[in-house]
């Protein structure tokens, strides 16, 4: 059973929103929204308490191994099944599915410039821009990265995606989240994650927002196995949330778009779908403070592979090769002696994209602002620009804090490839190998410099 809400503080601002969480991660969650509309010792009963509808949403195959095995039973007021048929949806132009095959992939590094926030009005799903990614959601395998900027609340409609599941990484104006299992504020330096299907609304909680995307059509995220570390650290458990049910008895028309196979489709019904009035289940939406997470970090020397900082993992079939490794980069103190400390010049057979929620990246001295992106494909050179490198290795190597920052990485065992907006936008910094340029040649004694 999840345990209650863990501290003072946070249960008088949950009460003071009107929303209500259960802490835990891929726990079996009970909830009701009236008292007694759960049933009692059976899932579908031939009559339910008050005539709900029983349903069963699967997040993974029935015959998955018990600790894979993600589903929830949804008593609503009336069947999801009661629609009318979906038609190709005119917005989005911007949304793009995996396979990415718009353009070659090129080798090269390639940053962006933050995505503006657009003038016209526009919701969480017409503000999706996808900017890479790989796989395809047919296979199951892969993710795509995607941006999204919007100045308004989605007005009489709803969204969900059957592609995969979405984390959803707000960069700029907290979102509240409405969906079928319950309500969720997540603001800047917090995730959610939203289970493949669910129908969703953002509602804005400032006048404009912006943030990432990773949508994972790959193994569902979980938390990653901490190895020697023990049973504590990096991402624990109980500080994730899980929304307790909430629902409204409301008959207006309802848009609902989705995501099938790379497009998007609508249909409109006659009422809101946020009709579940209780559930129960281990597969549901869940949130996280970023601020939470414990950093692992060496108190002797040299800089650890980034994966010390991973939140979340989809694996791969290929034990320890992600589909996509969700890391972030907090505050944290480097201790590290006789230790070049910025992240090290490396290549990786791993695919790397990364944001800045804010802040600045201790890689880079410039160029890389909080709502840009970097993209460091399969083997690409890359580390830190010219002069965090002459910083670093010229410091006093006293205890220090990296403080007031969060950037984060999607990390994937796939070559991440970019949209044709993603190449063609003149957000795309064209100067972006300039960082590495002026590096002075080592002296070698001896050396022959014909
Ligand atoms: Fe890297």
């Amino acid at each position: 059973m999840a345990d209650d809400i863990t501290s003072r503080a946070d249960a008088a601002a949950i009460k003071a929103a009107g929303l209500g969480y259960q802490s835990g991660f891929g726990n079996h969650v009970s909830t009701e929204a009236v008292a007694g509309a759960l049933p009692a010792g059976r899932n579908s009963p031939q009559r339910t308490p008050y005539g709900l509808y029983a349903e069963q949403l699967s997040g993974s195959a029935f015959t998955a191994p018990r600790s894979e095995n993600r589903r929830s039973w949804l008593y609503r007021l009336r069947p999801t099944a009661s629609h009318r048929p979906y038609r190709p949806y005119a917005g989005g132009a911007l949304v793009r599915s995996g396979p990415f095959d718009e353009l070659p992939p090129s080798p090269n590094r390639l940053r962006w410039d933050p995505l503006p926030i657009p003038e016209a009005p526009t919701d969480f799903v017409d503000g999706l821009v996808t900017y890479a990614g790989n796989g395809d959601p047919a296979v199951s395998a892969g993710t795509a990265i995607h941006l999204y900027a919007a100045n308004r609340t989605m007005r009489d409609r709803v969204f969900y995606d059957a592609d995969g599941e979405l984390l959803i990484l707000p960069q700029e104006g907290a979102l509240l989240l409405t969906t079928e299992l319950g309500r969720m504020s997540v603001a800047p330096g917090e995730i959610a994650v939203i289970p493949r299907g669910v129908r969703f609304h953002v509602a804005l909680q400032a006048p404009t927002a912006r943030g990432y995307v990773c949508e994972n059509y790959g193994a569902l995220f979980r938390l990653p196995e901490l190895g020697p570390i023990g049973s504590n650290g990096l991402a624990n458990a109980r500080d994730f949330l899980t929304p307790q049910a909430w629902f409204e008895d409301r008959d207006a028309p309802t848009e609902v778009v989705q995501k099938f196979q790379g497009r998007l489709w609508t249909t409109t019904l006659d009422h809101s779908p946020f009709d579940v009035v209780a559930w129960h289940g281990s597969l549901a939406p869940y949130k996280y403070d970023q601020a939470r997470f414990n950093t692992i970090n060496t108190v002797s020397f040299d800089h650890p592979d980034p994966s010390i900082f991973t939140v979340l993992t989809s694996p791969s079939e290929l034990p320890g090769t992600a589909n996509c490794d969700f890391v972030i980069f907090p505050p944290r103190w480097m201790v590290a002696e006789d230790t070049f400390r910025p992240p090290w010049f490396h290549r990786n057979v791993m695919s790397e994209f990364m944001g800045l929620v804010h802040g600045a990246y201790d890689a880079k001295a410039g160029g890389f602002a909080p709502g840009g992106a970097s993209l460091h494909n399969c083997m690409s050179g890359h580390g830190p620009d010219r002069e965090s490198y002459e910083r670093a290795v010229t410091a006093e190597l006293k205890p220090h804090k990296i403080d007031n920052t969060l950037a984060f990485m999607f990390e994937s065992r796939w070559v991440i490839r970019p949209t044709r907006f993603a190449t063609d936008t003149p957000l795309a910094q064209l100067d972006y190998d300039d960082c590495w340029d002026g590096f002075t040649k080592a002296q070698v004694p001896g050396a022959d410099a014909s």
